[in-house]
């Protein structure tokens, strides 16, 4: 008993780390296109104009503690040499679809996950009719993975908003944009009828806490403020599915939630509760989107910290109706976390964060993040103990600074990041009997890393040349993990040699 027959095998990609082609096909602006590059400890920024005139920039983004720009601030792109925006060209997949589509199909993929820019088919989130140019773009690229056998997965939002209504409605904060996200996705589903069948609606809904600029178009983000995106991103959600199943039937509407599971660091009982909390804030976000109700744990964090949730009447059987069809998820390692000062001395943990440490069990890649054999194991398990429902790994990969020699990238520590993530998999598959719909390795194809907002952190198994500033030949080659791959696909994922 391994995997299904029908397992999507393939890859994920976002489009405002990929796609470049931000002024092509009448497209509006999205928040990402505003955010600076960065590096490694050094966090990307978002320009931004005063009402006098004047311009700046504040690191608005992961990585960093600032959610508020000044009152007043509209964020805009600024016109400085010294400032590079990645999302602009990125690996200008808007250009190289065919070429890129055609070397997956070759690598075996049957399925791949994009993002929709949101702000191409509504340049300004709300304009009364779609951009038929970016309609017909993504319609070309849906035709081509049909040409290939390739099913689409298309998240609805990655990462990105129109800037418009960041910056006339603070995003999310606003009931607004709940109707105009519904309608955004209806006209996805029209326009994409017959060539699309699987959508996420919001990707690592979770993150809001981390990045609400970025996930929910708030330039201002405290506590209120991110507690209202949260409800109005789990309204638009559920709308969107409850509309897809009376008109679209034949959807399947998933969630996307950043996973990975956060140990305790001893078997102090203060530990092991604080790895519990932490853990239920980030399934906090799975409880309400597939079991349609806020979690008592929850709401009464939110009475502690004098948070009002803004429903209305009929908002709460809208979560109850709107539950998802199935939780997909990302997984890149797990974190560890600890209640003693003297612990914290061990080092900074995956991603960082409050109380967390290194775990001295792992190794780390040069960014910090820990490969963790189990992690696949460990979350499937959690997740269908939890939920009992259909699940998919929609992102898990690992990001490398890659050595380019004639031609090619030897890329071993990749294959052995996979290796260790699809045998944890298929353990919960084959120990477990866990249903999983599929594996999606993120970013297949070289884009710019989104917490950095640099392309020295690669993740891909096709190689792109682009440098840190779009600088290249964006011509494509391919890694070794690109043929170890392809000899997993084809059985199946029972040859992991
Ligand atoms: C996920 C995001 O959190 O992690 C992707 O959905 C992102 O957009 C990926 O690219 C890897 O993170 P990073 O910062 O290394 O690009």
């Amino acid at each position: 008993m391994g995997f299904s027959k029908d397992f999507f095998w393939g890859g994920a990609t976002a489009s405002n780390q990929y796609e470049g082609g931000v002024f092509e096909g009448g497209a509006g602006l999205s928040t990402a296109d505003c955010m600076t590059n960065g590096a490694h400890k050094v966090p990307r920024q978002v320009t931004f104009r005063m009402p006098d005139g004047s311009v700046d920039k504040l690191p608005l983004c992961f990585h960093s503690p600032v959610r508020d720009l000044p009152e007043g601030a509209q964020v805009c792109l600024v016109d400085d040499p010294d400032i590079y925006y990645p999302s602009h060209i990125a690996s200008d997949f808007y250009h190289h679809y065919e070429e890129d589509i055609r070397l997956c199909a070759e690598e075996g993929f049957n399925c791949l996950r994009f993002s929709l820019k949101w702000s191409r088919i509504f340049p300004n989130g709300d304009d009364p009719e779609p951009n038929q140019e970016g309609i017909a773009y993504y319609r070309n690229v849906f035709e081509c993975c049909k040409k290939y056998g390739i099913e689409p997965l298309v998240t609805l939002d990655h990462y990105e908003n129109p800037l418009s209504l960041a910056n006339r409605f603070n995003g999310f904060d606003s009931r607004y944009l709940v109707d105009q996200f519904v309608k955004y996705a209806t006209t996805c589903f029209e326009a994409f009828d017959g060539l699309v069948k699987y959508y996420l609606t919001f990707n690592e809904i979770n993150c809001i806490e981390f990045a609400p600029f970025v996930t929910a178009g708030l330039i201002h983000g405290n506590p209120q403020t991110v507690a209202n995106a949260t409800f109005h991103q789990f309204l638009a959600s559920a709308k969107t599915v409850i509309a897809a199943h009376e008109y679209w039937p034949d959807l399947c509407i998933g969630m996307m939630l950043a996973a990975g599971p956060v140990y305790a660091y001893t078997c102090d009982p203060n530990d092991q509760l604080a790895a519990l909390k932490a853990n239920d804030s980030k399934y906090f976000y799975s409880d309400v989107q597939m079991l349609g109700f806020y979690p008592a744990y929850k709401l009464a964090e939110y009475e502690r910290e004098g948070i009002k949730l803004p429903i209305l009447p009929g908002d709460l059987e809208t979560l109850e109706e709107g539950v998802c069809d199935f939780l997909s998820f990302s997984l890149y390692g797990s974190s560890v976390i600890t209640t003693h000062d003297d612990d914290l001395e061990a080092g900074e943990g995956n991603g960082g964060g409050a109380g967390m440490v290194a775990n001295p069990y792992l190794k780390t890649n040069a960014w910090g993040w820990a490969t963790d054999p189990q992690t696949q194991r460990i979350t499937l398990n959690e997740l269908y103990n939890r939920y009992h429902c259909d699940l998919w790994c929609v992102e898990s990969g690992i990001g490398w600074n890659d050595e380019f020699v004639d031609g090619t990238v030897h890329d071993d520590y990749r294959i052995d990041y996979m290796r260790a993530n699809i045998q944890s998999m298929k353990d919960a598959v084959e120990l477990d009997g866990i249903p999983l719909m599929g594996y999606l390795y993120w970013g297949c194809v070289d884009m710019v890393s989104n917490g950095e907002g640099e392309m020295a952190k690669r993740y891909g198994q096709i190689y792109v040349d682009a440098d840190n500033y779009g600088q290249g030949t964006m011509k494509r080659y391919l890694k070794d993990s690109y043929h170890w791959y392809k000899k997993v696909i084809e059985s199946n994922g029972e040859d992991l040699d």
